[in-house]
């Protein structure tokens, strides 16, 4: 039984289902835009998922707020005004909220951009993936370097300080030198966080059915033993896996996930995390993921995919899995008061990890050693619960 003196910090998530064209190395759930995509109709959809959503939230204040996708700057400044009054009318969003919105930029301008900024959005991940067109060309963007360049300074002539660039590596035929070239190119950019993730084969993608031919393991090493320094020398300090922020512009939003915060999910195939600090249940639940279901069943009860609450030892492992993606490890005090568990229920696997080298152990604090950043894969596996260890193990 789970036991919570107080719910963690609440975020809000909401997904936007459609792109120009879908990249062949995507498994995000969006679609390409057929005719038009329909605006008003989905912001009603939310205001409908959402209102579904607020019993099981009752007085909490929402922290932060990430419009994902998908490419939700497909959706105009009004749309996105209108989204974010409805949601303060709905539920207590913290005046000082991280608020922010995903953009392709093939699909905006300066003033598309100070137009949500005028909504509120106060954050901008702006996709960029290279700054070398024939990347650009393989991965099938739909915009070129300079695009994404401009993209990058109409953020900031709009009055974007805080906007992270996503960046990919590992592309196919991709040199170190050309990944550290990307990395460059984009620092020139002067952006408050860079998210920098080696490009994965994703079942369901048109690169996973035909693959091409990426970096061996030697050279994905070079990349990552050259482009870390670079990006430290440029004072992007790596506090999670893939993302880097200058100092204070960590993202809020990404941070409660990693820290096992709780998560209002709306949109088509949106997830959500809600613990229930009365009842001591932590529940997750997700969305219908197609946009037509999603916003014909909106705010019925047909709209929840499905739900389960977690056992003691799925939170376990989904706390690990979250935390331990974060540089600076945890506190098992944080450990208790987000999972609801006394720390008995981790101590064994934790000490266990130390034995073998992977943590360390110091009164109250836990964090990797070298070798348990480099073997992250094998210290999570650590945390599964057991009948998913032996799920795993047996074929059969
Ligand atoms: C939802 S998309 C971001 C915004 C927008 N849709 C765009 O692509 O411009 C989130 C990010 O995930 C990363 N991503 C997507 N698929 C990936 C993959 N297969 N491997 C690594 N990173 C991936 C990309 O960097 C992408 O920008
Ligand atoms: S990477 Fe971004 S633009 Fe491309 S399909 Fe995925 S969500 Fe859409």
């Amino acid at each position: 039984m789970f036991q919570f003196s107080a719910p963690p910090p609440l975020s809000l998530y909401i997904h936007f289902p459609w792109c120009v064209h879908k990249c062949p190395y995507c498994d995000f759930n969006s679609h390409a835009i057929k005719d038009a995509v329909p605006e008003s109709a989905y912001i009603e959809a939310l205001f409908r998922d959402l209102e579904q959503e607020l019993p099981a939230v009752w007085g909490r204040t929402v922290q932060t707020v990430f419009m994902g996708g998908g490419t939700p700057s497909v959706f105009s400044p009004q749309a996105i005004d209108r989204l974010l009054s409805g949601i303060r009318a709905r539920l207590p969003l913290n005046p000082g909220a991280e608020i922010t919105l995903e953009a392709n930029p093939g699909t905006v301008e300066q003033e598309k951009f100070a137009g949500y900024r005028e909504a509120g959005v106060n954050r901008l991940s702006i996709g960029i993936q290279s700054l070398n067109n024939s990347h650009l060309q393989v991965l099938e963007r739909i915009h070129s370097a300079a695009e994404a360049v401009r993209a990058a300074q109409a953020a900031r002539c709009a009055g974007f300080d805080n906007f992270n660039l996503d960046l990919m590596f590992g592309l196919p035929g991709q040199t170190p030198e050309q990944a550290c070239d990307d990395l460059r190119a984009a620092i020139e950019l002067q952006p408050a966080h860079l998210s920098w993730y080696q490009l994965t084969l994703e079942p369901n993608t048109r690169f996973h059915a035909h693959p091409p031919v990426l970096p061996d393991g030697d050279r994905l090493w070079d990349m990552q033993n050259q482009g870390h320094p670079l990006l430290a020398a440029h004072s992007y300090i790596q506090y999670e896996v893939s993302a880097f922020a200058q100092a204070g512009k960590r993202c809020r939003h990404n941070l409660n996930y990693w820290r096992f915060g709780d998560y209002i999910g709306i949109g088509a195939g949106a997830h959500g995390k809600i613990t229930d600090g009365g009842q001591g249940i932590i529940t997750r639940r997700w969305k219908q993921r197609l946009p037509q279901t999603y916003l014909e069943t909106a705010g019925s009860k047909t709209c929840i995919q499905d739900q389960r609450n977690l056992t003691e030892s799925e939170a376990v492992f989904e706390f690990a899995l979250n935390q331990l993606r974060l540089k600076q490890g945890f506190e098992l005090d944080g450990f208790e008061s987000s999972c609801g568990l006394q720390r008995h229920w981790i101590l064994p696997i934790l000490k266990e990890a130390a034995r073998d080298g992977l943590l360390v152990l110091d009164r109250s604090k836990v964090r990797h050693t070298d070798k348990g950043w480099h073997f992250l894969n094998n210290l999570l596996e650590r945390f599964l619960p057991e009948e998913a260890q032996h799920a795993g193990s047996n074929p059969d």
